[in-house]
């Protein structure tokens, strides 16, 4: 997410080409470098998300996000990719679809990139069952991108924007759980 795994709607680029969709009772998902018990479920937010069978500390390191480098040029409307650098991307693997690919955004997320890498730390202490989301405005920064936000959080604002277009007290506030570049 934008893996950034966001897809993209908003940028009027080519459409990816058709693939398989995952689904969890038909076709697993490759599990992601993740020490949490992890799986993909039908979410109340969105799609498919990814929960957690084990309870996680604060604090704990949960998954990796992984995927292929791609220039934002090669980023198609509808492929999940995290934006890690500002012409950068880690797109997901068609072929190899992760659970890193299909975590939810939440405006009140439980993981974070603590340490400005790309991987997930839980930023609270997460209960067995609950879903995982990350803030997917640590990582986007394409000026005027947007998509309406379900999350249902408490401080949710209805949209999920870029990091660029966030008020500065926002930037600050979200400043320990973005990505390095952003930094
Ligand atoms: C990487 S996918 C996440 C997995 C997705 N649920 C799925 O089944 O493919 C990212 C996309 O999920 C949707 N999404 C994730 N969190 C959302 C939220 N809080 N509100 C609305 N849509 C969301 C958006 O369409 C976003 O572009
Ligand atoms: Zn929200």
């Amino acid at each position: 997410m934008p893996r950034m795994y966001l897809d993209f709607h908003a940028n009027g680029k080519r459409r990816a080409p058709a693939r398989a969709t995952a689904h969890p009772l038909e076709a697993p998902l490759v599990t992601a470098e993740a020490t949490a018990d992890l799986f993909s479920e039908q979410s109340g937010i969105h799609g498919l998300g990814v929960f957690t069978r084990s309870a996680i500390p604060a604090g704990a390191f949960v998954i990796q996000c992984q995927g292929i480098l791609r220039h934002k040029d090669e980023v198609v409307e509808g492929m999940r990719a995290l934006q890690i650098g500002p012409e950068t991307y880690l797109a997901e693997d068609p072929e190899h679809p992760r659970l890193d690919d299909f975590i939810n955004h939440s405006c009140a997320p439980n993981v974070g990139f603590v340490d400005g890498s790309p991987k997930l730390f839980a930023i609270r202490a997460i209960a067995a069952g609950e879903e995982l989301f990350w803030d997917y405005r640590t990582s986007i920064n394409e000026a005027g991108w947007a998509v309406d936000c379900t999350c249902g959080a408490s401080n949710c604002s209805g949209k999920i924007q870029s990091y660029c277009d966030l008020p500065e007290e926002e930037r600050i506030r979200l400043r320990g759980i973005v990505l390095e570049y952003l930094r």
